[in-house]
């Protein structure tokens, strides 16, 4: 990720510069030990590098940046008490570490403090646009997680509604992240409308591949439980192409499991097989490369300039990543 590291490290010393105050510790604590917990900041470096390809200094994004990647780190507060999961970035989630009540109102109080970012946002901005589009993106990821929770006690639930969700939960952010860093960097509409399709595609490639790393990627380097989306029966692509393309029985095996929820170990690794047996985990890997090559696709409709070169970058970069 060398190439992205003037971003990266740019970003990093802004969120230093972020001056939470000590004191309610148990409503700052928090908020710092999430953020110093590392992440790949991508989200940020999108607004960066989006403003550059526009034609601006990316440090005119550097608010836009700063709100997204807080109210990313608020959703993952808030989504790991949903999933009930323990564990984020290889550390205790907020909620084991301190308790569900300070994890929701620290939430709540990054949430604000993303929000107030947008204050900083130079006053050559259209501050109503970029706020607008901001709140509707956040609204949007919640509508996903809504879908996402419906869906764990719905057997019926199709690719296509899976999709809709996923853009939501993930992909409204990320598109968010994008037209946000253009928008500061005076973009026109039809930068934006571009910046929104490459976004697009980002969001359902990312969500599809954090799907399918939860299952066959390395616990260790991705920090997350391993398989938790099927301990809690979670309706991932993997899951809904299984019980579309597996036999009656192992459909009925699923089905049996997924009522009695959370699985145990030994259920999980036979769900994990059936996957397996039945080409799943290829057939999802070449799902989410081919929203990659979309999103590399409608990059190229972008004239050529170093950002366009590292934006081009990071997409290689996530194509391969593992966690
Ligand atoms: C995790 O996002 C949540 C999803 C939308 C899949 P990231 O994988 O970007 O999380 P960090 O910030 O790098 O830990
Ligand atoms: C993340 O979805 C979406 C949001 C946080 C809004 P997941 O639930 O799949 O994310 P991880 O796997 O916990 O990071
Ligand atoms: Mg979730
Ligand atoms: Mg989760
Ligand atoms: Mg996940």
């Amino acid at each position: 990720m060398d190439f992205l590291a003037p971003y990266a490290a740019l970003f990093e010393k802004q969120l230093q510069n972020l001056d939470y105050p000590k004191k309610p510790e148990t409503l700052y604590r928090p908020q710092r030990y999430i953020l110093k917990n590392g992440g790949k900041r991508i989200r940020p470096i999108l607004s960066l590098i989006s403003c550059g390809i526009c034609g601006s200094d990316p440090v005119k994004a550097m608010p836009a940046a700063l709100a997204v990647e807080l109210l990313h780190n608020f959703t993952l507060i808030h989504d790991d008490i949903m999933d009930q999961a323990d564990s984020r970035r290889g550390e205790p989630s907020v909620h084991k570490k301190w308790n569900e009540a300070t994890a929701i109102l620290s939430g709540d109080s990054m949430f604000a403090h993303s929000l107030l970012q947008l204050q900083n946002i130079s006053e050559d901005v259209d501050h109503k646009k970029i706020s607008d589009l901001f709140l509707k993106a956040i609204n949007k990821v919640c509508e996903g997680q809504a879908m996402d929770m419906e869906f764990e006690t719905r057997n019926d639930v199709t690719i296509d509604e899976y999709h809709q969700m996923i853009d939501g939960k993930t992909g409204a952010l990320i598109g968010a992240a994008m037209q946000m860093g253009g928008m500061c960097g005076s973009a026109s509409q039809n930068q934006l409308e571009k910046l929104l399709v490459i976004g697009n595609s980002l969001g359902l490639a990312f969500q599809i591949q954090d799907d399918w790393l939860d299952v066959f990627g390395d616990p260790e380097k991705i920090g997350k439980r391993k398989a938790g989306d099927i301990h809690e029966g979670k309706k991932t692509l993997l899951m809904l192409s299984a019980l579309e393309r597996c036999s009656k029985t192992e459909r009925e095996v699923i089905l049996g499991y997924l009522d009695n929820k959370p699985l145990s170990e030994p259920e999980v690794e036979e769900v994990v097989k059936i996957f397996e047996s039945n080409g799943i985990k290829e057939e999802t890997k070449d799902q989410f490369l081919k929203h990659y090559r979309h999103a590399e696709k409608a990059l190229r409709e972008f004239g050529d300039s170093n950002y366009k070169q590292d934006l081009q970058h990071l997409i290689k970069f996530l194509k391969n990543r593992e966690s």
